[in-house]
């Protein structure tokens, strides 16, 4: 018996698989696998549409607090945003879904996996390299990719199968969403001159329209965010709980052209609200408490890791390399941040730890500092003769 486990999402694309696979690839059992990453989809008409479209089981598997836990953990602790910008959202729940769809098929000996990705995104490279790792030599399937099919297409293909078809009015983007935020591309958007309409946001509300602003606290311990307002949460009601408080005022509304890992140029926008505010708190905190050289060189590697995770290399060693050297510089990243929500801006007004190494004795311009004055005579004369020197042999060129 030929088995094939899909990647599922519930929607029009991977309904329709569920048939082709079977139909046109052969497959005598099709196991569809939809894992909540805390996208907002309903998963029982989901998992219906699933069956009812010739899957042998669908299996629902709930990642949210192990997808926050990691993924989302490594992502604030590394501040990564994509070419400055884009925390990475759909690049992070890739290897999570893949690694469940390739570990249910090594457990049920299947011949294939299968996605629902085109061949011009990035999420076809991040599900296929999480797979191999996973499941080194499996088949992988991408029937979108072998065949591009018209939405009308897969509805008529649907209706004729007897696969429910969503009623509401189909979105003219094409979005993914997990806890950590929201992607949203194509239809208008697709003219990167025109300005993103309203109707494309669910997250967040315009900055035009924010709220008066307020503060919120969050507490850290080892660089990762504990506590909101002084209660305590596990980090994907946290997240939750933050996109709720930052949405409202268009935090973390992103609108960009960025480079795709397959040599394109696409525009994007985002919605991560507690993404954004979060990341300006934890480095906010960071530089509190960080040495020089921690933060020099923590700095350098962030974009690193960003471009490494969005090209699909999260099963990397090199990746786990990055990982544990961000997570030695934690150790002692602990203590509150007080941000400001306001206006399209998480602003820090405040941090403290108690293993800050700001020195107000020494930073302070009041009586009672402690800075050594006569000391920063002798760090300029050796620092300056280098200087000199050069200045020196430029005066002889001249006058030569
Ligand atoms: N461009 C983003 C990325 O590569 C978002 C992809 C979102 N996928 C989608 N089907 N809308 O991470």
């Amino acid at each position: 018996m030929k088995t094939a486990v899909l990647a599922y999402s519930g929607g029009l694309d991977t309904s329709c698989m569920i048939a082709w696979l079977k139909e046109d690839y052969g497959y005598d059992e099709v196991v569809a696998v939809l894992v909540d990453v805390g996208q907002d989809t309903d998963f029982a008409p989901a998992i219906a549409r699933g069956r009812a479209a010739g899957a042998d089981d669908v299996v629902l598997l709930d990642r949210k607090e192990e997808f926050a836990d990691d993924q989302v953990a490594k992502t604030l602790l590394a501040n990564a945003l994509y070419e400055g910008a884009y925390p990475l959202i759909s690049a992070l729940s890739r290897p999570m879904i893949a690694e469940a769809v390739a570990g249910l098929a090594l457990e049920l000996d299947a011949e294939a996996v299968a996605h629902g990705c085109t061949g011009k995104g990035n999420d076809q490279v991040r599900f296929e390299l999480a797979f191999k790792a996973k499941f080194p030599g499996v088949k992988v399937i991408a029937p979108l990719r072998d065949n591009v099919w018209t939405r009308d297409e897969e509805i008529a293909y649907a209706e004729a199968r007897g696969i429910p078809v969503q009623a509401r009015q189909a979105s003219p983007y094409s979005i993914d969403d997990n806890l950590f935020g929201r992607a949203i591309e194509a239809g208008m958007l697709e003219d990167p001159w025109i300005a993103p309409p309203e109707d494309a946001f669910v997250l967040t509300g315009s900055p035009a329209s924010a709220p008066a602003p307020v503060e919120v606290e969050i507490g850290f311990e080892q660089g990762l965010p504990v506590s909101l307002d002084g209660e305590e949460l596990p980090l994907w009601k946290l997240v939750t709980a933050l996109n709720g408080l930052a949405g409202p005022y268009g935090i973390g509304r992103i609108d960009m052209i960025e480079n795709r890992s397959v040599g394109i140029k696409s525009r994007e926008l985002y919605e991560a609200p507690a993404a954004i505010a979060l990341i300006a708190a934890h480095s906010a905190l960071e530089d509190l408490v960080l040495t020089k050289g921690e933060a020099v060189a923590k700095r350098e590697l962030e974009p690193k890791w960003a471009k490494l995770v969005y090209d699909g290399s999260w099963f990397t060693p090199v990746r786990e390399a990055y990982d544990a050297f961000f997570a030695k510089t934690q150790e002692l990243v602990s203590g509150d941040v007080r941000l400001r929500l306001q206006a399209g801006t998480p602003t820090v007004v405040g941090r403290r730890s108690e293993h800050a190494l700001y020195a107000e004795t020494l930073a302070s311009y009041a009586t009672g500092e402690t800075f050594p004055h006569q000391a920063a005579e002798g760090f300029i004369a050796i620092a300056a003769l280098e200087t000199e020197l050069v200045a020196a042999r430029e005066r002889k060129l001249v006058r030569v």
